[in-house]
């Protein structure tokens, strides 16, 4: 058995601070900005929350696919920014949307974090064990930017992006059969923690070495930096152009499909020169390699569901196209799957 995605959504924050806004925060131009990484703009949260967001996004892939929330079996939250930890943000939204009959957890990826919730969700329906689920990205990377470091300030923003997966074929199949058919596409993922120093963010709830008078009042190691995001930016760039490039040459490979079958490669959206370089590494034109980080920066998680949302809402895909989605980030971890349309 296998499964299609039959409806997208997002959520997209109206506040907006463009390349301006951070010059002014920190020493850095416009032009430097959109030169190294193509972003122009990003939108921030202001009422909003990861929750919030995730159930906007979630309520607008349901109207696309025209599935009610009772319909869903299971929903996933990719997400490290989330503004609740106890319950998980995807319980959140299933009280928001009223999903009554859906297991619901959380994934904490990074950037790679989508491909793997697509992976997982996949997973479960292809075996047969559940046969509706919703996948959704949903950041609040402002909360965890500190706005006093050009490195990382001038990347990250919030959003939020959704899809609905729904397995193929009727109720009694999924019962009887949990064999893998064809339609079905094996990803490629990995990690590797040992180099996980090069992109780091300290959780506020590590109370490891505080005393007992840290505890009472508001403790040193809460305020510092380590709780933000801190980057090396080179290495993850040189980490992310060798391989995006490497796993998307794998997963073709173990699937027996090549490039020429493949309409659009829908990276992470990290940073224009990256995309650019996978694309040459690839030796495939830049055309399919749809890009939106200029309005948004990096959303982490959300950026391949914001990406995938905007181009079914324009009808750039045909049924049968197939597409490549690829994640890296932070663990280090990264990922590729393929996906083939059926809207
Ligand atoms: O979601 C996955 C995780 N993140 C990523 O994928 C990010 C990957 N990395 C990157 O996108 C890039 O490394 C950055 C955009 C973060 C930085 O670009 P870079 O081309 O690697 O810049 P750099 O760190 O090598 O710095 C080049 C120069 C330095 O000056 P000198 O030493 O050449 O005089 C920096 O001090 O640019 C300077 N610089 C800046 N100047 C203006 C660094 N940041 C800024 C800034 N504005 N914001």
């Amino acid at each position: 058995m296998t499964a299609t995605i039959c409806g997208t959504g997002s959520y997209i924050p109206s506040y907006t601070m463009d390349n301006h806004d951070i010059a002014r925060m920190v020493e850095t131009s416009d032009e430097w900005i959109r030169e190294r990484t193509g972003v122009v703009r990003r939108h921030i949260i202001r009422e909003e929350t990861t929750v919030s967001m995730a159930a906007k996004a979630a309520r607008r892939a349901l109207e696309n696919a025209d599935v009610l929330p009772e319909e869903l079996d299971l929903i996933l939250v990719s997400t490290i920014s989330s503004n609740v930890i106890l319950p998980c943000a995807a319980c959140e939204v299933q009280r928001e949307i009223n999903a009554v009959n859906a297991t619901c957890f959380d994934l904490s990826a990074a950037c790679t974090g989508f491909v793997l919730a697509y992976n997982t969700a996949l997973a479960y329906l292809a075996g047969g064990i559940y046969r509706t689920a919703l996948v959704i990205g949903s950041e609040s990377l402002s909360n965890l930017t500190n706005w006093k470091d050009r490195g990382t300030c001038i990347l990250f923003g919030d959003g939020a992006g959704a899809a609905v997966l729904r397995a193929d074929g009727g109720p009694e199949t999924a019962a009887e059969d949990s064999g893998l058919e064809a339609g079905y596409y094996f990803p490629v993922t990995h990690s590797d923690g040992s180099k996980g120093s090069a992109l780091t963010c300290k959780s506020r709830h590590d109370f490891n070495g505080l005393t007992d008078a840290d505890r009472q009042g508001c403790p040193e190691n809460m305020t510092d930096e380590s709780h933000y995001m801190q980057m090396d930016g080179q290495a993850v760039f040189k980490f992310a152009v060798k391989r995006v490039p490497e796993v998307i040459e794998e997963v073709l490979a173990l699937n027996r499909i090549s490039t020429d079958e493949i309409s659009y490669y829908i990276l992470h959206q990290a940073n224009k020169r990256i995309v650019e370089a996978v694309a040459k590494r690839l030796g495939e034109p830049i055309e399919k390699f749809p890009m939106n980080l200029q309005e948004y920066g990096n959303t982490s998680s959300a950026s391949i569901p914001i990406l995938l949302d905007e181009m079914n809402r324009e009808a750039r895909f045909a049924a049968g196209q197939k597409l490549v989605l690829a994640g890296f980030g932070a663990g280090l971890t990264w990922g590729a799957s393929i996906v083939e349309w059926h809207r």
